[in-house]
């Protein structure tokens, strides 16, 4: 079948790594079932693993990707939840298996999700990991409630925008940073209150903080909260040694919290809220696989605004 997929990483050209062609569908786990890829989404973590970094380096050669929403073998429209746990742990599709850049994908029969009537099979691609750790981070780390002030670290990312779209429609007030001006009016049309630069001072203290960012902007993020504020991180896309001066975290009593995708039941609360608010994620771009390596150069050059999509040539949505 056609896959996107990485024999070994390239750590100082991942883009190089990628490669597209027939790989054979993997044996399939007892309980496990078949979807057929409609469309599937890229995440920084695709990057990261033709960079060299994450458990993939031990099962290669591995078919990419998170991201997935399809068909079932019933023929129902399903995304997939990425986690798997097994006698080996926990691991993300494409960490120890096979992963959704492919015209189809083996997955835990209790990882599919039905993809309501009014989205799109692109849409729900987009949800799994992103977004599913965007939905964690607010409501299940921070708590964020209606009225909170909100700064989110990086404007127009996949993780960025679910965290924009998201906190807005739960009524918070959403501040934003971002890398240039394209980005911060990109967050100002997804909702975002206040934009500013990446580093400004702020004009009022915040209650949280959503930082993927890491070295670039840790300092910022513990020195914007409000006492009794909380810093939520999922990750570190500029590197993760950060400089931060301590006496900010216990003379404000702050609460920093790491954070990892969310369950199975948080990304079907994650589908019913965006139903039930009207949210969809947005989207800078189709690619058929074979195009694969336009959609991870946008992505490693920053130029994408909210998510890329990989739509199988088999598997076009109609
Ligand atoms: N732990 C988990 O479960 C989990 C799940 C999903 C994502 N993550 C992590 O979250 C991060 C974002 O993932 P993503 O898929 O949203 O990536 P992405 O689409 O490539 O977005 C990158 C984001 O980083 C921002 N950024 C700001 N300053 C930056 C700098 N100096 N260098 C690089 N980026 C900078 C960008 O802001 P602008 O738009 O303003 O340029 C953009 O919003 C990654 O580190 C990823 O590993 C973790």
């Amino acid at each position: 079948m056609q896959s996107v997929y990485m024999i070994e990483p390239n750590a100082a050209h991942p883009v190089e790594a990628l490669r597209h062609g027939d790989r054979p569908l993997s044996d399939r786990p007892t309980g496990w079932t078949t979807v057929a890829v409609k469309a599937a989404s890229l995440n920084r973590h695709d990057l990261f693993a033709l960079g060299g970094v994450g458990p993939a380096m031990n099962n290669l050669p591995m078919i990419l990707g998170s991201d997935a929403a399809g068909l079932d073998e019933n023929g129902r429209a399903v995304l997939v939840y990425p986690v798997v746990e097994d006698r080996d742990g926990w691991s993300l599709l494409s960490e120890r298996h096979q992963g959704t850049f492919a015209e189809y994908v083996h997955v835990p029969e209790a990882n599919l999700v039905p993809i309501p009537e009014g989205m799109s099979v692109e849409e729900a691609a987009c949800l799994p990991t992103a977004w599913l750790t965007a939905y964690k981070m607010l409501f299940t780390r921070a708590r964020v409630e209606a009225g909170d002030t909100v700064l989110i670290q990086g404007a127009s990312g996949g993780l960025s925008t679910a965290l924009i779209m998201l906190a807005t429609a739960a009524g918070a007030r959403v501040w934003v940073t971002g890398t240039n001006e394209r980005k911060k009016a990109f967050a100002t049309s997804l909702g975002a209150d206040e934009v500013f630069d990446i580093d400004s001072p702020l004009p009022d203290g915040v209650d949280h903080v959503m930082d993927s960012v890491g070295a670039a902007t840790w300092a910022h993020s513990v020195a914007s909260l409000k006492p009794g504020g909380t810093m939520v991180i999922p990750g570190a896309t500029s590197g993760f040694e950060a400089k931060v001066d301590l006496l900010w975290i216990f003379a404000k009593q702050l609460s920093i919290l790491g954070s990892s995708l969310g369950s199975a039941n948080e990304l079907a609360a994650l589908v019913n809220f965006c139903v039930t608010h009207g949210v969809r994620p947005p989207i800078h771009d189709t690619f058929t696989l074979d195009d694969a390596p336009a959609a991870f150069r946008a992505m490693a050059d920053g130029t994408a605004l909210g998510k890329l999509v990989l739509v199988p040539d088999t598997g076009r949505a109609g």
